[in-house]
């Protein structure tokens, strides 16, 4: 059983880097937006201020890497690899399902970043929802937070991977109320992710409910995790084949970060899924965007070494800071008052209220 997670995850790091599961239609990519630019912005870049405080943790700028890996000796080699850039860089980390410590205590090293990272920001464990219908309850969920000293956990939800992977965990009903149960106990915030196939209204209604600090949405357009699990069974046809039919199912992650900040005004909300631009990013805060997580880049960055993962992330921040000052946004407050514009129906012909 242990074995299979750790060769699962060695497999999935594979996939991901060597195989097409991004960007597959139909999904709807954020190239689509832009912001609306001001050439006499009446502010100088020097001053452009990108730090944010998200869940009481200081960011110098509203970045977290995307919720990967774990569980092997490879998996921790590159959490350590993102910690490090993410520790330098000043931004925070996600780390990914954590299920395989409680199968294995011996891979816990392999999310413990800490030690290997002590500067850090921000570190979010990582835990499957549908695992509450099959062993974890309380105790467990703790004993994934303290054994990484996590600052809060995010609990994923990602039933169409499930549904195609060849030894998915399917039993998803019941979860709300034990998810409602659970949460307020663990000792830190949660926060509720999908895997890539976004959040919708009928879903984000539901998280409403729930005692979370906010919602990732991971919507389409970018990783696909049915894409990736049907690269896990080319023995089983039909899996395999509903794999790639259904690459593209869910929520495109504009549409998903628009409907999650309308429906959960009080909440966090972190865009991802597909960002891959500091224009993705700066779009994502125009929408209503916290803060944004990248997964798949990042990791391509990562097997490369610190070096290489610092200068994707100090690439999408200089980006971000050249395209605030070019909207005459100062700050992210300011940012997020930019207008977004879809390039399918142009640019807005008036100026906007109060210039
Ligand atoms: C190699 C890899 C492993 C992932 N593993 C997890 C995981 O264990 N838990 C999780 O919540 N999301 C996981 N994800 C999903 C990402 O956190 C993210 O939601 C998704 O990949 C979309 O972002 P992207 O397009 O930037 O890759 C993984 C993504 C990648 C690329």
């Amino acid at each position: 059983m242990s074995g299979d997670i750790g060769q699962r995850k060695d497999h999935h790091l594979d996939i991901v880097l060597d195989e097409e599961v991004a960007g597959l239609p139909p999904a709807v990519g954020l190239g689509r937006y832009t912001l609306e630019p001001d050439s006499l912005p009446e502010v100088d870049l020097d001053a452009v201020d990108l730090s944010t405080t998200f869940l009481g943790r200081r960011l110098s700028a509203p970045l977290i890497i995307g919720a990967m890996t774990g569980g092997t000796d490879r998996a921790g080699e590159i959490n350590r690899t993102l910690a490090q850039a993410a520790a330098r860089v000043g931004v925070g980390m996600a780390l990914g399902s954590q299920r395989a410590m409680l199968v294995r205590p011996g891979t816990t090293a392999s999310f413990a970043v800490r030690d290997a990272a002590p500067d850090l920001p921000l570190l979010l464990g990582n835990v499957g929802a549908v695992q509450l219908n099959y062993g974890v309850g309380l105790a467990e969920l703790r004993r994934l937070v303290e054994g990484v000293g996590a600052d809060g956990l995010n609990v994923h939800l990602n039933p169409l991977q499930e549904a195609i992977q060849p030894e998915g965990d399917t039993r998803f009903s019941g979860l709300s109320a034990r998810l409602a149960d659970l949460i307020p106990q663990v000792g830190v915030p949660c926060l509720i992710k999908e895997v890539g196939a976004g959040i919708s209204a009928r879903t984000a209604a539901r998280l409403r409910d729930l005692p979370i600090a906010g919602v990732e949405v991971a919507g389409t357009g970018g990783t696909s995790w049915a894409a990736v699990e049907s690269h896990r069974a080319p023995g089983d046809a039909l899996r395999a084949g509903a794999g790639l039919r259904l690459a593209g199912f869910g929520v495109p992650t504009a549409e998903s970060l628009r409907l999650v900040r309308a429906l959960l005004p009080d909440r966090l909300v972190v865009s991802s899924g597909g960002i891959r631009t500091g224009m993705d990013v700066a779009v994502s805060l125009a929408l209503g965007a916290d803060a944004v997580a990248l997964a798949k880049p990042l990791l391509e960055a990562a097997v490369q070494g610190v070096e290489a993962t610092v200068e994707a992330l100090e690439a999408l921040i200089f980006d971000l800071k050249v395209i605030a000052f070019c909207c005459g946004a100062d700050s992210l407050d300011a940012l997020r008052r930019v207008r977004v514009v879809d390039l399918r129906s142009g640019f807005p012909q008036e100026p906007p209220p109060g210039v």
